[in-house]
């Protein structure tokens, strides 16, 4: 079988989705059954962007596999200014069995994966975040079970994260329904891309009338890594835009509140939400290692 990479949620078949959620799911109820697959070998971590929980949840998945993390940053190595990111992805492939990265630009893992035979895993880039997305159908299928015919809004930024959202709702049966302010939006590839995996994805303007009765409310930054110059025209866009009190009291007292992390409590979430009963963000976070670990172990098959 060739190489298999994860550049975006829908690299995984559904059912093997499924697998992946439920091999994480029991390994974080059993903690001593997880098998030293990556036993003396080496992942390689490459970052161009910060990070707090990717960096840490895909670290201890090596660990925890057995494995040696090697976190490398995009300026140390020079990618396509010290060397190019096709030679800086054969030297790290020479001593790795995984390059798990975070770029500003997608093409760059389109780049490295054409040129090596591990695994390219996506922790971030500019359209896509495939890891996350994992780690939020994890925790949403600990509350709900099965997710088919279940409901998230995602209010705000059409960005990476709402893009991988989307694949990962129409691979896993989730209705997903966005609330984005014009010009803001997913893009329209996206939605036709999830809806060619057989997903249902609505786009209403009105985030009242997006959230009504949902399982979950989701929001993300309104400003991404690498967009800070755009701060402020985002701020005044997306004004309207806030998960506040009054936004999950539209929802309903069923509705959970997501959120990827970083947030910023005076922008696109109040502190009432996100420090609240309804809030999941810290189970988020801790399900990023559950679902990379996972990842990692269906991307390196056991070779006994
Ligand atoms: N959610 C997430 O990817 O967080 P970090 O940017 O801190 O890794
Ligand atoms: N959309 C955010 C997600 C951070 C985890 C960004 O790209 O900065």
């Amino acid at each position: 079988m060739g190489v298999r990479h994860f550049l975006e949620v829908d690299d995984l078949a559904p059912a093997e989705l499924e697998a992946l959620l439920d091999q994480a799911k029991r390994w974080k109820r059993d903690p001593a059954a997880v098998p030293r697959l990556l036993d003396g070998r080496g992942v390689a971590i490459l970052f161009e962007k910060p990070s707090a929980r990717t960096r840490v949840s895909t670290e201890m998945a090596v660990h925890t596999l057995g494995g040696h993390p090697i976190y490398v940053r995009g300026e140390e190595v020079g990618i396509d200014t010290r060397e190019s990111a096709e030679d800086v992805a054969r030297t790290l492939a020479a001593h790795c069995t995984i390059i798990a990265a975070r770029v500003f630009d997608h093409q760059l893992l389109e780049r490295m994966a054409s040129v090596v035979s591990v695994p390219i895993v996506n922790l971030l880039s500019d359209r896509a975040h495939p890891c996350q997305a994992l780690a939020d159908l994890l925790t949403l299928q600990e509350d709900l079970g099965a997710l088919e015919g279940r409901r998230v809004a995602y209010v705000g930024d059409g960005n990476n994260v709402a893009t991988s959202l989307a694949f990962a709702a129409a691979l896993s049966g989730l209705e997903l329904i966005v609330a984005s302010p014009p010009d803001y939006e997913l893009d329209d590839d996206v939605v036709d891309r999830a809806r060619n995996l057989g997903g249902t994805i609505e786009l209403i303007a009105d985030p009242h009338e997006a959230v009504r009765g949902v399982d979950a409310v989701y929001t993300d930054v309104w400003t991404s890594m690498g967009q800070e110059d755009e701060a402020q025209q985002r701020r005044a866009a997306f004004a309207g835009y806030r998960v506040d009190a009054g936004l999950m009291a539209t929802a309903g007292p069923q509705a959970r509140f997501m959120h990827c992390l970083p947030a910023h409590r005076d922008q696109e979430v109040s502190a009432d939400v996100i420090d609240g009963p309804q809030s999941v963000v810290w189970r988020q976070a801790e399900n990023r290692m559950h679902a990379i670990r996972a990842l990692f172990a269906a991307l390196v098959p056991n070779e006994d």
